[in-house]
């Protein structure tokens, strides 16, 4: 892509959105991929909103279509069938009148609506405040949800019980509690990533064994909240997680004052302070990070990966914590192509090119940039965007990159690294608006 100029690049990402669309949502890529993802979606949504705001809405609205009648909005919504991709809808079992997958992923809905509803009243569209009210009563019963079913206990801070919830799949971060998980399914596995991209970069065997294996556990419990949460053989209080709900939170409290329901405002301020409050008690000073909570063995979660640093995204921290999480990145940063690395270049379990145990995401660097704008830390928020981008620039729109070359890997024409060039390469050197909240 060495010949491309920004508006050719421009154009590409667009082009890169128009090919995933399948009518009003977006396919994270074509095969491998092939259905709605929550968390891209809401990216992809962002990315849309730079140039279509009708369409940006669309994309949230389709997500929606999806959401269980207990608040829920599951992790992929199978609009239409496809071979390509295990597990599908039969694996799941679950009883909307939408098919989809019975977990969920991180709630960047929230953000995304925010971002989507002030695009439409800077363009003066009149439908703005209709379409972003119906969103944003579907993002409110998704955090009650969150409340209730993933924090029952009111910890201030909300559970994943399958690692693909995380969004960040493969991380070591899992390592640990996913070996407690057996690695018997009573599905039959027919694994469809591993014939799309090399084998060499996805997940090994044994540990997709153990995600299936979770799936057959809480399809068991008819996706029963309480019954998952009281068997659930994996159970982590997750600090990225609750980082993005706390965040989302704080745009949903955004827009119920632009929209004038108090209530609602009310009641959002209270989950974002138990989230904030929650999450303020995870940081440890000696590891200059934020650490999640196993809930099966009662331990801190060691592993020193890109989670450790997305409460930035909700929280201002005070400025002996801003700085020692500066140094703290900037050690990841040593000798990188790109930055930041999934998990810890130190770090022993640190594989650059396999899934999520190192390689760089282009949407984990805008949520991380962001949170670092919010805390004022712009010369690395700037220095995090600009490498993301021309990463983007000389590799194209891949689904992830080695920090230690740069090289683009897995999928490629991938809808949310468009969407995070799109958004990324129009950051100026000030604090965005979007990085400017609660
Ligand atoms: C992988 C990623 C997940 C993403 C999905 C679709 O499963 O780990 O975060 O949502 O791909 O892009």
């Amino acid at each position: 892509m060495d010949h491309m100029t920004k508006p050719d690049m421009d154009e590409a990402a667009r082009a890169v959105l128009a090919r995933n669309d399948r009518g009003g949502y977006t396919v994270p890529t074509d095969r491998l991929y092939p259905f709605q993802w929550n968390w891209d979606s809401a990216f992809v949504a962002m990315g849309f909103a730079i140039f279509d705001i009708d369409r940006a809405y669309r994309e949230l609205e389709r997500l929606v279509e999806g959401q269980w009648d207990d608040g829920m909005i599951p992790h992929i919504v199978f609009h239409a069938p496809s071979d390509t991709y295990f597990p599908g809808p039969e694996v799941w079992g679950t009883r909307h009148r939408i098919a989809t997958s019975g977990i969920t992923q991180p709630p960047v809905f929230g953000m995304a609506l925010r971002h989507v509803h002030d695009a439409a009243v800077a363009a003066g569209r009149p439908d703005a405040a209709d379409r972003t009210l119906a969103l944003f009563q579907a993002a409110l019963r998704s955090h009650r949800w969150w409340l209730s079913a993933r924090d029952p206990h009111g910890l201030g801070l909300v559970s994943i019980l399958h690692p693909w919830e995380s969004g960040s799949d493969n991380s070591p971060a899992w390592d640990e509690a996913l070996a407690r998980v057996p690695p018997t399914t009573t599905t039959a596995i027919r694994r469809k990533d591993t014939g799309h991209v090399d084998p060499a970069m996805r997940p090994r065997d044994e540990d997709y064994q153990r995600f299936i294996h979770l799936v057959d556990v809480y399809r068991d419990c008819g996706w029963e909240p309480a019954r998952q949460w009281a068997v659930a053989p994996f159970k982590i209080a997750d600090v990225q997680m609750t980082g993005i709900l706390a965040r989302s939170t704080a745009d949903l409290i955004y827009l119920a004052e632009a929209l004038g329901l108090e209530g609602e405002r009310a009641e959002l301020a209270s989950m974002h302070h138990a989230l904030t409050t929650g999450l303020a008690g995870r940081w440890r000073p000696d590891l200059a990070r934020f650490v999640s909570l196993d809930l099966v063995s009662g331990e801190d979660v060691g592993a020193p990966t890109q989670a450790c640093f997305m409460p930035l995204v909700a929280l201002h921290v005070d400025h002996t914590q801003l700085q020692a999480v500066e140094a703290e990145i900037k050690r990841w940063l040593e000798g990188m192509v790109v930055g930041l690395p999934s998990t810890a270049p130190y770090s022993q379990a640190f594989e650059p090119k396999r899934y999520w145990r190192g390689p760089v995401w282009a949407v984990v660097n805008w949520l991380l940039a962001d949170g670092l704008r919010m805390n004022g830390a712009l010369e690395l928020a700037r220095q995090i965007e600009q490498s993301t981008v021309s990463a983007i620039e000389r590799s194209g729109f891949c689904e992830y990159f080695d920090p230690t070359t740069g090289e683009g890997l897995g999928g490629d024409a991938f809808s949310w690294t468009a969407a995070a060039y799109l958004v990324l390469s129009r950051r100026g050197h000030g604090p965005s608006a979007q990085a400017t909240r609660p």
